[in-house]
């Protein structure tokens, strides 16, 4: 048997042993004693006795142990033509001071603190000084609008914003005031402060007795020391799109993440100690809090925190560079970023002068790996890529070749196979599983593995109705695939109304929220279509009131503007057709599923259920063009 299966087998016959083991490699205040608690199921809690501080594990420790002068974080921005890099002790000694100066501002154990901030190290100091305390951060992404920010800040209820006065695209200064100011307007529960980091590129009007300056918050604040917190104890928020307006707080405990992402960087990432670690994401997303920040650094690698794209800053060459430069081992990007670099340089004629010999192997995440890209990557690059698939929810991967465990051959289309603890099954309606070869649900046995949410942030009704009712026992990952007669799994796309956009997740009825809220629109449907470049794109269809006397280009203009303004400019929704009428079932249920079919060219049988065919007809011309 190989080493991949043997410790596949034995994290499912012998969870607890396999995570007690997993456990020694992090510091505990008080070590585990019981590793699983089940009490409370089907929710479940990983080493319920133990306690620990994560900000330790990741900086303190290591500095201890003799690597104080190692490079922690390398920050390179081609938007501001900057490169720092911090030392572990150096990073320490920030991170310690950041959270005396939060503490001073009222931050305790427990306290949330959200991070509304731009690719840059203090949104990484920021999140870590949370840690130190044994606060809570919920960072919220940058291209998120104000309406966004305002439902996480009511939902989380922070004692401190933390945020940066501006965040740069390739293409212009994002300015964060207007946004933040919009948002406390929008909630109704308000921060008692707001610590702001002014970036020389524009300042922000600070509000005297709300706001501090980042720089006047650290000079007057002593460093503070790491509070020991329950492994249960949650160490971060971070909200993801579901299938209402309403984002899900996902919660990630302290101890389980720890365990988890120390493991994974060795059985699958294949990455050690002084290793050079980069995740070309950002930390607005999971895989920016799991492989930007908390995986290298509980490791004691290097971590890169680039504050750019893939093209545009300046060319299709910035990953070689930053590869080269850093001399990094292993990278982890989206596909979409592979295929924007494809499309501008489609021979890879810019790697030319960028020595990469230091790569590894290149792992790529967020949405379904098309083959052409993978083959492309790993052509130019001359390194296996690597197909993993997780979501915000498990923080780490479900399923993926584990190159730390056993060069498993890689099959393209697949992310490969379930990584130990993972207990992945695909089921058809009724709970069955199918035969290899044939499509269901992708649900995981439970428990998941340590690292994986626990509940959703003070809501556990609502993370039991999401994920563990549809299949008692199991948690529905709401993907859709196939396993094949030797194991490896083939993730299809979505069974819900969530959408994935150049590797950003979205939600289709969020969306529809916001149009629906015109007092023009009678009704309305959002549904991704496939693109070329971003995997997929919304495309919404709005029915009008009767009497509407506008005209309708200016109506979808007014939309598309409306979605960017609540939701942020990420949604990238361009365009809104204005029709006669939305396909449904007699139960008046929107075919939403046929029209993306038809957008995509895919044949899709109509439904029998429908309530008039004439409608679909009508519409078929506008989806296909
Ligand atoms: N702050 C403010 N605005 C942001 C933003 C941020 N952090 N991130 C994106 N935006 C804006 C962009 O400026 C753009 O605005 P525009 O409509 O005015 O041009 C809009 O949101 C859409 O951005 P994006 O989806 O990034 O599209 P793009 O065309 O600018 O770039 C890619 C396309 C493929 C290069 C880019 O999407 C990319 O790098 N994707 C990889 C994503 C990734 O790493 N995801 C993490 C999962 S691992
Ligand atoms: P997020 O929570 O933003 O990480 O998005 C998670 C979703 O992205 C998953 O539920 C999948 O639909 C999709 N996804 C992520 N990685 C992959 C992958 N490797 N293959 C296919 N789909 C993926």
């Amino acid at each position: 048997m190989g080493d991949y299966r043997q410790a596949y087998e034995r994290s499912l016959r012998d969870p607890e042993g396999f995570w007690r083991e997993a456990a020694e490699a992090i510091d505990w205040d008080s070590p585990p004693g019981r590793i699983l608690d089940d009490g409370a199921a089907p929710i479940y809690r990983w080493f319920p006795d133990a306690r620990l501080n994560t900000c330790h594990n990741a900086l303190d420790r290591h500095v201890a142990a003799g690597r104080g002068e190692q490079a922690a974080l390398i920050h390179d921005s081609p938007v501001t033509g900057t490169v720092r890099t911090y030392s572990y002790r150096e990073l320490r000694d920030e991170v310690a001071l950041f959270a005396g100066a939060l503490r001073r501002l009222g931050v305790g154990p427990g306290d949330r603190v959200v991070i509304y901030m731009a690719m840059i190290p203090e949104a990484v100091i920021a999140m870590l000084a949370c840690a130190r305390l044994g606060a809570v951060h919920s960072v919220v992404f940058g291209g998120f609008g104000a309406a966004e920010l305002a439902a996480r800040i009511d939902d989380a209820h922070p004692t401190v914003i933390v945020a940066s006065s501006c965040g740069i695209e390739a293409s212009r200064v994002v300015e964060y005031q207007p946004l933040l100011a919009r948002a406390l307007e929008l909630a109704t529960y308000q921060p008692a402060h707001c610590v702001i980091l002014q970036r020389p590129q524009l300042l922000a009007d600070l509000t005297p007795g709300r706001d501090v300056a980042w720089a006047d918050a650290v000079a007057a604040a002593e460093p503070a020391e790491c509070v020991p917190v329950a492994a249960t104890d949650p160490l971060y928020i971070l909200y993801t799109s579901g299938t209402t307006g309403r984002p899900k707080g996902v919660v990630r405990d302290n101890g389980g993440h720890a365990v988890a992402l120390r493991w994974s960087m060795s059985a699958i990432f294949a990455a050690g100690p002084g290793d050079v670690f980069w995740a070309a994401s950002d930390v607005g997303w999971v895989v920016g809090h799991s492989y930007i920040v908390y995986a290298p650094l509980l490791t004691g690698a290097t971590t890169v925190l680039y504050e750019g794209k893939p093209v545009g800053t300046p060319d299709a060459g910035a990953f070689w560079r930053v590869v080269a430069q850093h001399r990094v081992n292993v990278m982890f990007t989206a596909p979409t970023a592979i295929r924007a670099v494809k499309k501008e340089d489609p021979e890879g004629k810019l790697l030319t002068g960028h020595d990469v010999s230091s790569l590894r192997l290149l792992f790529l995440a967020g949405e379904r790996l098309d083959p052409e890209t993978y083959a492309w990557a790993g052509e130019r690059l001359g390194v296996p890529v690597i197909d993993n698939w997780w979501q915000t929810e498990t923080g780490w991967p479900i399923a993926a070749s584990p190159r730390g465990l056993e060069t498993l051959p890689t099959r393209p289309g697949s992310p490969s196979v379930p990584v130990p603890g993972y207990r992945v099954r695909v089921v058809d309606p009724s709970g069955a599983d199918v035969p290899p070869g044939e499509d269901g649900s992708i649900v995981i046995g439970l428990p998941l593995p340590p690292g994986c949410l626990p509940t959703l942030w003070q809501d556990d009704e609502r993370y039991v109705r999401s994920y563990l009712s549809a299949f008692p026992g199991n948690y529905l990952t709401g993907d859709g695939g196939r396993f094949d007669a030797d194991g490896y799994l083939y993730v299809m796309g979505r069974t819900d109304d969530v959408i994935n956009v150049a590797g950003h997740r979205l939600s289709t009825g969020a969306m529809e929220e916001v149009l629906a809220a015109h007092p023009a629109v009678a009704e309305c449907a959002v549904i991704g279509v496939h693109d070329p470049l971003k995997g997929q794109l919304p495309r919404g269809f709005v029915v009008l009131k009767a009497g509407f006397a506008g005209q309708p280009e200016q109506l979808s203009a007014e939309l598309v503007a409306m979605v960017r303004d609540r939701i942020g400019p990420v949604a990238a929704l361009r365009r809104v057709d204005v029709v006669p009428g939305l396909p449904k079932t007699r139960s008046g249920k929107i075919l939403r599923r046929t029209m993306r079919g038809i957008a995509d060219g895919v044949p899709e049988a109509v439904p029998s259920t429908i309530e008039d065919p004439a409608v679909l007809d009508a519409l078929r011309p506008i989806l296909t063009d």
